[in-house]
């Protein structure tokens, strides 16, 4: 208990030893997973069930909130949705199952054939805050603050190590897709908004799944995209003020250090990788919010269009240009995860494009181009 006088004498040297903290952190810790903050519990989500997902065994697991009735054998596809930074999962069903209904109204989908999950990555600070019960028997894995983005190895359980969040995210896939389990699934959609949509890039990129039904991965306002080599679309200035602007995440630098067993093989693997798959590409017209990032995602461009509009041209550049299994969909949205995954065109992406079948809608460019008439200029250290 501090009384009003004492908190108010203490509040100028308080607020000097925040700024020392602020001006410490920030230039310092430019790729900083921010493993402090926590849930202290799992919340729930109308019709959801919390169903824990085998990674490796037993030993180590992954918690989703999936639906908690369905009739497997009409499920056709299923729907991951990852949540972003704020670890939120019940949020992200809640968006699935608006998309979902949406669907059902606007596209004529049947949703009884879909079946939605959203996996919970957690992070040490869940665990540290209470929402992981000591001794979980469940195994379920967690993640150094936001590093499950990147792919990066567990911290938990205790006694595990060197799982993968591609790992985790792997092993969902051949669950969902399991023809025992779901006799007729024939799609499978990995989807992320923000840092949902980083950790779509890069599993697009790194990601074993292994599976018969068709993949596709949706990648919404994505805060950052994986460079291949060392050009970024600013000037040269910002990337010499940003040393480590090339190091995975961001880049190809230090891929195996962080990576590990998905790592092995070259950056070029990697990209061919990338080209061969199903890859949507959401972007909101109004979404130039920067995010609270490091100088690595920043000199990727300002905000989120920019990031996404110089990496769309980066690739352009490419031999073959500009992916052709890829679609780009500039929307009317800024920053918001439900309003991008209920915009029709982004319903089509995650029930009803079935390449196997010719079912692809068209990018959708309301400036009739793939860069929207962006022009990006590139610098190099
Ligand atoms: C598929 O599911 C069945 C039944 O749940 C299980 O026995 C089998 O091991 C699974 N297959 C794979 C490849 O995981
Ligand atoms: C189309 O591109 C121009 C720049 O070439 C830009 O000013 C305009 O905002 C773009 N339109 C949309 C809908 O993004």
């Amino acid at each position: 208990m501090v009384s009003p006088r004492r908190s108010a004498a203490f509040l100028p040297l308080l607020l000097v030893a925040l700024l020392v903290l602020v001006l410490q952190a920030s230039p310092a810790k430019a790729d900083n997973p921010d493993s402090a903050w926590g849930w202290s519990t799992i919340k729930p989500a109308s019709g959801s069930e919390q169903v824990t997902v085998p990674v490796r065994g037993s030993s180590a697991s992954i918690l989703t909130l999936m639906d908690s009735s369905y009739t497997a054998s009409k499920i056709k596809t299923v729907l991951i949705q990852v949540h972003g930074h704020g670890r939120d999962p019940w949020n992200y069903y809640n968006h699935n199952t608006a998309a979902r209904s949406k669907a059902e109204s606007s596209l004529g989908v049947d949703p009884s054939t879909v079946l939605s999950i959203a996996p919970f990555f957690m992070g040490i600070g869940d665990k540290n805050n209470g929402a992981i019960p000591e001794g979980n028997p469940s195994n379920w894995l967690c993640f150094e603050g936001d590093y499950w983005a990147g792919g990066y190895s567990n911290l938990c359980p205790d006694g595990v190590q060197g799982v993968s969040s591609f790992e985790a995210m792997d092993a969902l896939v051949a669950w969902a897709s399991n023809r025992s389990r779901f006799p007729n699934v024939d799609r499978v959609v990995i989807s992320g908004h923000s840092l949902g949509g980083q950790f779509v890039q890069r599993y697009a990129h790194f990601g074993r799944p292994s599976t018969s039904a068709e993949l596709h991965f949706w990648v919404g306002n994505a805060a950052s995209f994986l460079y291949y080599s060392k050009d970024r679309p600013v000037p040269l200035a910002d990337l010499t003020a940003c040393k480590a602007y090339n190091r995975y995440l961001y880049g190809s630098a230090a891929l195996s250090d962080r990576l590990g067993a998905y790592g092995v093989g070259d950056i070029g693997a990697a990209q061919s990788t990338y080209n061969s798959r199903n890859v949507h590409l959401g972007i909101g017209l109004q979404d130039h919010a920067a995010g609270v990032l490091g100088c690595e995602a920043k000199v990727q461009g300002s905000g989120h269009y920019e990031r996404a509009t110089g990496y769309i041209n980066y690739l352009r550049q490419f031999k073959g240009g500009f992916p052709s299994r890829h679609t780009v969909d500039y929307v009317t949205s800024s920053h918001d995860a439900r309003t991008m995954l209920t915009k029709k065109v982004t319903l089509q992406r995650l029930f009803t494009d079935y390449y196997a079948k010719g079912i692809k809608t068209p990018s959708t460019l309301p400036n009739g181009s793939i860069n929207n008439g962006v022009q990006s200029t590139f610098a190099r250290t």
